[in-house]
């Protein structure tokens, strides 16, 4: 089976509602993130503070090709999407799903997480990233779910309904 591919803006919940897909499909379950955390032993804000963001969007990718090829939900981070490359592969090699959770949603979930470094803005720059990075999500996902206010296990059980009626 295809692997399925959560994609969506920091704090989104994609780490829970992918775990949440593999538990019940009996799918591999892995995360871009912790890849590139256990690979390095280093904490993501150490990465971009001591190696740029440019080198962390290098280990995203590898961390993207490193995965297997079916049978796995894989959560990635929120920026996978800046690189076209890291789409059109995911594309090939499966469901691209997109959590879309609306900004003020993301705002009180984030509002005292200092663990992202691009969330760790001022409100113009959190605004426009925000922006920018919809539109991507939107025209990149074949699938796309609305989580506000929804439990993880609903968002999950939405998935799972809509994606066996896709197959
Ligand atoms: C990022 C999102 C983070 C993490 C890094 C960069 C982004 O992952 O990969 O801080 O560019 O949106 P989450 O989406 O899991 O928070």
């Amino acid at each position: 089976m295809k692997n399925i591919y959560i994609i969506g803006f920091m704090g989104s919940g994609k780490s829970s509602v992918g775990q949440k897909i593999s538990e019940r499909w009996n799918y591999h379950f892995t995360d871009t993130d912790t890849i590139i955390e256990k690979k390095y032993n280093k904490t993501i804000p150490a990465i971009f503070s001591q190696e740029g963001e440019g080198k962390f969007r290098t280990y995203e990718s590898d961390a993207l090709r490193s995965v297997p090829n079916e049978n796995c939900v894989i959560s990635t981070g929120g920026g996978i999407v800046v690189n076209k490359k890291n789409i059109e592969s995911m594309a090939q090699t499966g469901l691209i799903v997109f959590l879309d959770t609306s900004f003020n949603v993301i705002d009180a979930r984030l509002r005292s997480d200092v663990s992202r470094p691009l969330w760790n803005q001022n409100r113009t720059k959190q605004k426009q990233l925000y922006k920018v990075r919809e539109t991507i999500y939107r025209s990149c996902a074949q699938l796309t779910v609305n989580t506000d206010y929804k439990t993880m296990d609903e968002v999950a059980s939405e998935i799972l309904g809509s994606i066996q009626s896709i197959e």
